[in-house]
């Protein structure tokens, strides 16, 4: 179902930057036709890595003339999905009725999906059979022909699906977007190779690609001159970062490098796999003064039975040594996990093991996910899938228990005073700021909007369960 070529490098870029041109001469004849500027709405499901996905197609559509809003009464509206669980899915099919019904509004209207989802045969057929008013699908390996697409679509009256099996290409320099203008995602590398057996991430997303450390330097540098302080790195598993390059580095030394550029006052990443975290990394966070003092470092199971049936290759006492050494080394870190419970298979004794993980370990946030079986990973044809009633049971046995850790781990900050960059206004309350700890803990506090971007001392003063209540201090 490939309708357009691969090409490579900058050759690519060029192509993209000509059909932005192209797109922006049918957008313009939109606005003549509907007398006001067009407008784009991007919802995005999932990670991390969909959000900076996200960015780039805003960054396309601004380009392109469309005003970005966040209301789904858009003249155009793009859905970037994830497919890592089945509420993931069922949300954006639940969501596509209230859009059909939109567009009978809106003549003009144009619907696009795109993302993880689509990369599944099954749900192209889906919609390809129910939901025949979406316009324009394509998938994670052509997202940078974001602009073609587009002008295949204003072209077209068609349903335009384009989907490609995989793809080696990384295509650098398109425009994007932030939702920050302090802080911003990069992506290191993109695909997975671990193929945990549970996980569909390799199988929509294809196989690992590094992105070459000229580039990435590059690209924060730039960020930095337009005032970004804060950068989030992402992968899947950014620990095996540079593995496939021409010219190998490890994670560690890519951070090494980072560190040095001026203006950059806070570097975070996300995810590390448990087995090829190295003491290398744990010695540059450990001398860092812009790393961040959080790692997230998915658990998934504490029983070594299970860890095993879920391809993690690593035991529940190789974990427990890697985490009490990370505390040992870098005792202010946060450290914050990933659980699934249900894992076909799974018994009671084993949600006690990863419960007796939980409390050893103190993690300061734990994601517990109901294990949801995905269509072509080796868990979904496991014969022993566990009763619904037996999940919940041990979901709500574990819940418990993480909950009452974490609150114990954050309240151990009350009466300090640490730096907290300020993110935005408070939701509820607009006479305070919303600021994010080096440790990833959130703190309110009262202050003037201009603060936002800003690094500020606050006095954490109320621990909230997960949250402070804080008083900007002067430094
Ligand atoms: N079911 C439940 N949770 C899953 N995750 C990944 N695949 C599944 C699945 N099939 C969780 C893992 C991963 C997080 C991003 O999503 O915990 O770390
Ligand atoms: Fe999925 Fe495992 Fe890869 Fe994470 S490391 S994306 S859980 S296969």
């Amino acid at each position: 179902m490939q309708i357009t070529d691969k090409f490579t490098g900058t050759e690519e870029t060029n192509r993209q930057l000509a059909y932005i041109e192209k797109a922006r001469g049918y957008v313009s004849q939109l606005a003549d036709r509907i007398g006001r500027k067009p407008t784009c709405c991007v919802t995005t499901f999932g990670c991390q890595m969909n959000a900076r996905d996200s960015e780039k197609l805003a960054g396309i559509l601004e380009q392109t003339g469309y005003e970005l809003i966040s209301d789904e009464d858009a003249d155009f509206v793009i859905y970037n999905t994830c497919t890592v669980r089945d509420n993931a899915n069922q949300r954006v099919y639940g969501r596509l009725g209230h859009l059909n019904s939109l567009k009978k509004k809106n003549p003009h209207k144009k619907i696009a999906l795109c993302g993880c989802m689509m990369q599944e045969p099954s749900v192209i057929e889906k919609i390809k059979k129910s939901y025949r008013f979406v316009d324009l699908i394509f998938g994670t390996h052509n997202i940078y022909k974001f602009a073609e697409l587009l002008t295949a679509m204003f072209e077209s009256e068609d349903m335009i699906i384009d989907i490609w099996e995989d793809t080696d290409e990384i295509v650098e320099d398109l425009p994007v977007e932030r939702k920050y203008h302090f802080k911003s995602g990069i992506n290191i590398m993109f695909g997975c190779n671990n193929f945990c057996s549970y996980c569909i991430v390799p199988y929509v997303r294809g196989r690992e690609r590094s992105r070459n450390p000229e580039d990435i330097i590059r690209e924060i540098k730039a960020l930095v001159a337009d005032g970004v302080v804060e950068i989030m790195l992402l992968g899947q598993n950014v620990n095996s970062y540079g593995k496939n390059l021409a010219q190998p580095m490890t994670f560690a030394q890519l951070l090494r490098e980072i560190e040095k550029i001026d203006g950059l006052e806070r570097i975070r990443f996300m995810t590390s796999h448990p087995k090829d975290l190295s003491d290398e990394l744990i010695q540059v966070m450990k001398e860092s003064k812009k790393i961040c003092r959080h790692l997230h470092l998915p658990l998934q199971s504490g029983s070594t039975r299970i860890l095993s049936a879920m391809n993690r290759r690593y035991t529940k006492e190789q974990y427990l040594a890697l985490a009490s050494k990370i505390r040992r080394e870098i005792p202010d870190i946060a450290i914050t996990t990933d659980i699934i419970v249900g894992f076909p298979g799974e018994e009671p004794c084993d949600v006690d093991e990863t419960i007796d993980v939980v409390k050893k370990v103190q993690y300061d946030n734990a994601f517990t996910f109901i294990y949801s079986k995905r269509t072509g990973t080796p868990a979904a044809a496991m014969e022993n899938q566990v009763p619904e009633e037996l999940v919940k049971e041990g979901f709500d046995r574990l819940l418990k228990v993480v909950q009452d850790t974490a609150r114990d781990r954050v309240a151990l900050l009350q009466g300090q005073t640490l730096d907290a960059l300020v993110e935005e206004v408070n939701e509820q309350d607009n006479r305070f700021l919303t600021g994010r700890l080096s440790n990833n803990t959130i703190v309110h506090f009262e202050g003037d909007p201009t603060l936002i971007g800003k690094i500020v001392p606050v006095y954490l003063k109320e621990c909230h369960g997960f949250y402070y209540l804080g008083e900007a201090v002067k430094r």
